[in-house]
């Protein structure tokens, strides 16, 4: 990881609307040196308004057709459900810009057991990034209140999982239980990392972290992502005072 930024926005609607700018601002930088760019969404809650506007805004000016878009960890419910993490982005971003279908790499969880799922994931990616270790140009991160992010809890064997790209995740932490979730080599192989993060639950997590980031990585997994290039957490107000 080469720099860390952690910027601050009055509200959650101020974070969204910087947070929908600045990846518009990393996909057109990708795109003038490179013919495709890769971005892996966050799931939760948080993200839903930055996708909105970034739709609103940038849905004509960028050029969707060579952005592919991968998604952070997946909850093993149907993508139609309203706790899918694709049905969200699916709603709040894909629906409104002229992405082809074949560049929106959903997370197959509805098509066998989570482990089964997890292997066919890791065999796109590796697919997609052929020989390369997977790195994406841009992963977007939500954190949870115990410091979890994508679906890796603090504790949990996938945080220590150095070789799978995907794996399956049972969690009493956040419901719905079964998921799957990239891992830290693929997380730690992308290029840039843009954590959102939204709310007063989050201020321990966000505090430790300006705090002293490197013994927060050593309780929190958001606080353990390390990218080859820039970290930036956007943290609102409420989860930064
Ligand atoms: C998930 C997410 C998870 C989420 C955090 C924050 O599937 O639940 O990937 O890591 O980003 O729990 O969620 P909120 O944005 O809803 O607070």
């Amino acid at each position: 990881m080469t720099d860390f930024r952690v910027s601050r926005f009055a509200d959650a609607e101020a974070l969204a609307s910087a947070a929908a700018d600045e990846i518009a601002t990393r996909v057109d930088a990708g795109l003038a040196t490179n013919p495709r760019f890769s971005l892996v969404l966050a799931g939760g809650d948080t993200p839903r308004r930055a996708y909105e506007l970034l739709a609103a805004r940038h849905a004509r000016r960028i050029a969707w057709d060579r952005v592919h878009v991968f998604w952070s960890d997946e909850r093993c419910v149907p993508p139609i459900e309203k706790d899918s993490n694709y049905a969200m982005a699916r709603e709040a971003l894909l629906s409104r810009i002229p992405i082809p279908e074949a560049n929106v790499h959903r997370m197959p969880v509805d098509d066998a057991p989570p482990a089964i799922a997890a292997e066919e994931h890791e065999r796109q990616l590796v697919a997609f990034f052929g020989n390369a270790t997977p790195g994406f140009d841009l992963v977007l991160l939500g954190v949870g209140e115990d410091g979890h992010t994508a679906s890796l809890f603090p504790g949990d064997a996938a945080t220590r999982e150095k070789k799978r790209l995907v794996v399956a995740v049972r969690t009493e932490a956040k419901p719905p239980p079964w998921r799957l979730t990239l891992t830290f080599p693929v997380l730690d192989g992308s290029r840039d990392v843009l954590f959102l993060v939204a709310g007063a639950k989050k201020r321990a997590v966000v505090q430790a972290v300006v705090a002293d980031h490197d013994a927060a990585a050593k309780r929190f997994p958001a606080a353990a992502v390390s990218p080859r290039g820039q970290l930036d957490w956007f943290v609102d107000a409420a989860a930064s005072v």
